[in-house]
């Protein structure tokens, strides 16, 4: 029905920071604080779809009717996402760490002599780019993007190496990250929209609003 017109849709979202551990006490992580993400899981549900939203360490409460997964690394969370599988649609709002350490101390690392300890990085896999890959792709596949500079030309670059539909792209050059309000551009095959700077949970309905139609249209 029209007030919830994502029923019967599984739809996956990632949301928050990865947290990649150096040793028991010591870890890489973010900003990210999780709240565009917890908000479209919001959002998605209030419009009637199944939500699971694999979440990493944040303090947020869970919305309601969402199933909610925790994870803390990115080998986690790629775990987690392909577990879910399959979904009608996924948005993939986390800030994934891009590196982890390239090994997790089983201790605390000592300081010892003069030198700081070298730490190694290793790469962290794109859990986006390889749902875009995965048999069992979902049907609309939607990424974001923090960019600082322009915008819409990094992100329609990211669309086409993601392989994703859509990139919502942040503009994150003033107080977006950790900040209540969101300014976004969305870039689809078909073209760009730039949104005026809006709250988070605002963001959230309008991109589900568009989910709706585009579903709709679709079948
Ligand atoms: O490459 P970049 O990190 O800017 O891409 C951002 C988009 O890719 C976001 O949708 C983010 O959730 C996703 N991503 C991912 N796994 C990574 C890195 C980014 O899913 N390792």
């Amino acid at each position: 029905d029209a007030h919830r017109p994502l029923h019967g849709r599984h739809v996956l979202i990632t949301a928050g920071p990865t947290r990649e551990p150096i040793d028991p006490v010591r870890y890489i992580a973010n900003r990210s604080s999780g709240r565009q993400g917890f908000a479209i899981a919001a959002a998605a549900a209030e419009a009637g779809a199944d939500v699971t939203l694999v979440a990493g360490p944040v303090h947020l409460p869970t919305p309601a009717g969402v199933m909610r997964v925790d994870v803390e690394t990115a080998r986690e969370m790629e775990a987690a996402v392909h577990a879910a599988l399959p979904a009608d649609i996924a948005i993939m709002v986390a800030a994934v760490a891009d590196w982890r350490a390239a090994e997790n101390a089983d201790q605390k690392i000592k300081k010892k002599g003069d030198a700081p300890p070298p730490l190694k990085l290793a790469e962290n896999p794109d859990i986006l780019a390889g749902l875009a890959n995965h048999k069992a792709r979902p049907g609309l596949l939607i990424g974001f993007a923090a960019e600082t500079e322009n915008i819409a030309e990094h992100a329609r670059a990211k669309l086409a190496r993601k392989g994703c539909d859509w990139i919502v792209a942040n503009d994150v050059s003033g107080d977006v990250m950790g900040g209540d309000e969101n300014s976004v551009h969305i870039i689809t095959a078909e073209g760009s929209e730039i949104w005026e700077r809006l709250p988070k949970p605002e963001v959230a309905r309008r991109l589900v609003e568009k989910i709706s139609t585009t579903i709709t249209e679709e079948n």
